[in-house]
């Protein structure tokens, strides 16, 4: 039986199959917490949340840790190579949140570009006195162009969204896909896509160079009237240069579900009308959660089985 150490509260029973082999020792404020301290000198397995910071400096104080399984597709939370350097097994939850993500990232989209949230918070407020010809235009969203920034699942499953609404695609990232997988994107250098897309939507994972990918320069070259989405990670975009493109332009609006320092928001997207602000949700419907939760259980019980995990990084 291994000390296995669970952070946060998890949807759906399968803590419960964990406990019924393992010794499960669990606390809402993950590996912060006392209860983790206490037990640190056992664990063999930790099921981690994206705000868990797995460093070299967690990973040597931690000298029996097998394997960390984090509860989400993104890994930029883990020290990959001093997990590496010491044998500690990472495996993250790909696939089973692609559509949900690939939901909420075209969700943001139509809001942003239709004013949804604004015109919510104008009704709440008691300012819509009726229809008028020019009252709250947006930006057309059928048969613009989207830029896709990372074609991988949920790129490719945010494009196929697209088709409905008749959209060409542009699609960068380091390597072209063949036709099939492009399934009628088009390839471009990302300086094209984004001086010719009308939505830039970001997919990538975050990575030393893909931080500030989107800085002050990128967001000013950006076609002016477009709207960008993020739903990847926060610090791909820099969050007070955005403020000032939704400011000053190009920009029309941007849709965001991640933010820099999470959970602070820049003030200046926090007064910006135009931006659509999400908390952190592209997975958070009910099914997927579960999944996310079953899948990062699912690999600790292979690992500690002495089996290789079901979905292992790298
Ligand atoms: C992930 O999985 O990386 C998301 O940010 C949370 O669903």
């Amino acid at each position: 039986m291994a000390t296995v150490f669970v952070s946060g509260t998890l949807p759906g029973d399968g803590v419960a199959a964990l406990r019924a082999s393992h010794r499960v020792v669990q606390a809402e404020d993950g590996i912060r917490s006392a209860a983790f301290a206490d037990c640190r000198a056992d664990v063999e397995a930790v099921v981690a949340l994206l705000t868990d910071r797995i460093d070299a400096a967690f990973l040597d104080a931690s000298p029996r840790l097998r394997v960390v399984a984090n509860v989400a597709v993104g890994v930029d939370n883990v020290d990959l190579p001093a997990c590496r350097a010491r044998g500690v097994i990472v495996t993250n939850t790909p696939d089973v949140l692609t559509e949900a993500t690939a939901d909420l990232a075209f969700g943001l989209l139509l809001a942003a570009a239709r004013r949804i949230a604004e015109g919510d918070r104008l009704v709440r407020a008691g300012a819509f006195t009726g229809w008028t010809p020019t009252f709250m235009l947006g930006t057309r969203v059928h048969g613009a162009t989207l830029g896709i920034v990372g074609m991988g699942r949920i790129g490719s499953a945010v494009a196929r969204r697209a088709r409905g609404f008749s959209m060409p695609v542009l699609y960068t990232q380091r390597s072209r896909l063949d036709a099939t997988l492009a399934e009628g994107a088009t390839y471009v250098e990302l300086e094209e896509l984004v001086t010719r897309a009308d939505f830039v939507s970001i997919h990538c994972p975050l990575t030393p160079a893909t931080t500030h990918l989107f800085d002050e320069g990128r967001l000013a070259r950006m076609k002016p009237g477009s709207v960008l989405i993020n739903t990847a990670r926060g610090p791909i975009v820099d969050e007070a240069a955005l403020g000032r493109a939704l400011e000053h332009g190009p920009l029309a609006a941007a849709g965001l579900d991640v933010f820099e320092h999470e959970p602070v928001i820049d003030p200046s997207l926090l007064t910006r009308p135009n931006a659509v602000l999400a908390p952190h949700i592209g997975s958070a419907d009910r099914p997927t959660r579960q999944a996310m939760a079953s899948r990062a259980i699912a690999n600790v019980l292979e690992v500690l089985a002495g089996r290789p995990p079901v979905s292992p990084i790298g």
